[in-house]
């Protein structure tokens, strides 16, 4: 099967290891020379992602079968419809079904009018005025966030970013003086939790789960500094959150069907990988957002693991035929992002970075390689994340311990990583969060 893949970050490094594993004829694009899906390739060119024409004409000239789409840039240019108007088959969303991630007003009334579980109080803004006036005078804690997208990083919360009605004020104002703010804003109420994400595999109809994962917005440890795109994230061998039990697992799930039949009822039949970031509160999930693709970094942690073929995978996706056979190893994953010094801020980019992959490999973790460049024989950084290294193991200790030893590998005078993703004390944090959480709630209510 001849594949084209979309994309040049740590995302779409792992899924091309997984479609190389199965024997795919991989051709890929990219923005940047991103040396891991280059090696796989056997051809690609570098053009702008979003670039519709001259993709499509890359995917006529090599006779691609099926696209398979990383970012979600493309796809709310409309990608997977041009594609497919070309015969290419996608297993990924078109423009309107990903509205579920590039417009989260979309996603919030949808979720409201189908009456799915898990939705939070949120109310939109187009005008500045009215914006402002709300955020005097509700009596909650909120969230400020630009209705389309922005790459993970134009979310702002109370207690956090926003220190004071007037940094609500400001930040309300930044937004709509800014392109950024064009398609308006939302504001949510503040829900306290522990995050996960579960994501699927989707074909219009039925979804097949994958495992559990966490990922860490924030740029520094102990979960402080600027949202970013997710700095690392880990999974267990059970599939599930060791703050995540079954029962809370399922109630992310039925809500992720009960957004795939809603999209189908309002006519955006929904292909490709489903992502739900969850809050997980005392009273059970709660939607934070959907993406219309895997997410990234988490994308690491689950790919190398997946027993089925994914090449097949993406074929079944998008011809509406997925089966029941999915099937993952039962392993713990840890994965932490290396990024250039100030990532999250004002980034050090286009400095030489050295990555040892003998080392990385002796030590049983793997190095996908995300926003970098090959030049003229050099490793350079770009502005966003640089490489993820992953630990897979039978246990979230021993596969942290495998990424540490493979960070050893990888140097570079202005890049840092999160060392604390995946370490027992940040995991002990967040259960004993939600175990104080749920104690508050029983007292409560009287149990
Ligand atoms: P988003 O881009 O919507 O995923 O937001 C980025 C991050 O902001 C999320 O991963 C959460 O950590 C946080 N966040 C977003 N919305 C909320 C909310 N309503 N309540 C609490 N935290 C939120
Ligand atoms: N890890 C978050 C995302 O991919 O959006």
């Amino acid at each position: 099967m001849k594949v084209l893949t979309v994309g040049g970050g740590g995302r779409e490094h792992a899924a091309v290891e997984a479609l190389y594993k199965c024997g795919a004829e991989i051709y890929s694009v990219m923005k940047n020379t991103n040396p891991g899906i280059i090696r796989r390739s056997r051809g690609y060119k570098i053009i702008d992602e979003k670039d519709v024409r001259a993709i499509c004409a890359y995917s006529r000239e090599i006779g691609a079968d099926i696209a398979y789409i990383g970012p979600e840039a493309p796809l709310d240019v409309g990608l997977s419809d041009s594609l497919e108007e070309i015969g290419v088959l996608c297993a990924a969303p078109t423009k309107e079904a990903a509205k579920i991630e590039t417009s989260k007003l979309f996603m919030r009334e949808l979720v409201d009018k189908y009456k799915i579980a898990g939705n939070i109080n949120y109310t939109s803004f187009r005008n500045v005025k009215d914006a402002v006036k709300y955020v005097k005078d509700v009596d909650y804690e909120v969230v400020v966030k630009p209705v389309g997208l922005t790459g993970g990083k134009g979310v702002k919360i109370q207690g956090e970013h926003l220190h004071s009605v007037d940094d609500a004020v400001r930040y309300v104002n930044e937004i709509f003086s800014t392109s950024i703010g064009k398609y308006g804003i939302i504001i949510e109420e503040k829900v306290i939790g522990e995050e996960f994400t579960q994501m699927a595999f989707c074909d219009g109809k039925r979804i097949e789960p994958m495992p559990l994962v966490q990922d860490h917005k924030r740029a520094y440890e102990n979960d402080t500094g600027p949202n970013t795109g997710g700095m690392g994230s880990y999974s267990d061998s059970n599939h599930l959150l060791p703050f995540v039990n079954e029962k809370d697992r399922d109630a992310a799930l039925d809500i992720i069907r009960d957004v795939v039949n809603a999209m189908n009822k309002d006519c955006r039949e929904y292909r490709g990988p489903i992502y739900g970031q969850f809050m997980l509160t005392s009273e059970g999930p709660r939607i934070i957002e959907f993406n219309a693709r895997f997410g990234d970094p988490e994308a690491m942690n689950v790919l190398p693991i997946l027993e089925s073929d994914f090449a097949d995978i993406c074929y079944r996706m998008a011809t509406g035929t997925l089966t029941q056979s999915v099937k993952f190893e039962k392993k713990a994953s840890v994965c932490k992002y290396v990024v250039p010094e100030g990532y999250g801020i004002k980034p050090i980019s286009e400095k030489e970075i050295f990555v040892d992959e003998e080392g990385i490999r002796s030590v049983n973790a793997n190095v996908y390689y995300a926003n970098v460049n090959q030049k003229d024989g050099k490793l350079l950084t770009g502005t966003s994340r640089s490489l993820g290294i992953v630990g897979i193991a039978d246990t979230i200790d021993e596969a942290e311990e495998s990424c540490e030893n493979a960070l050893k590998f990888v140097r570079g005078n202005h890049i840092f990583v999160r060392h604390d993703i995946g370490k027992k004390e940040l995991i002990q944090k967040r259960i004993k969060h939600l175990q104080k959480l749920r104690l508050v709630q029983n007292e409560k209510s009287g149990n």
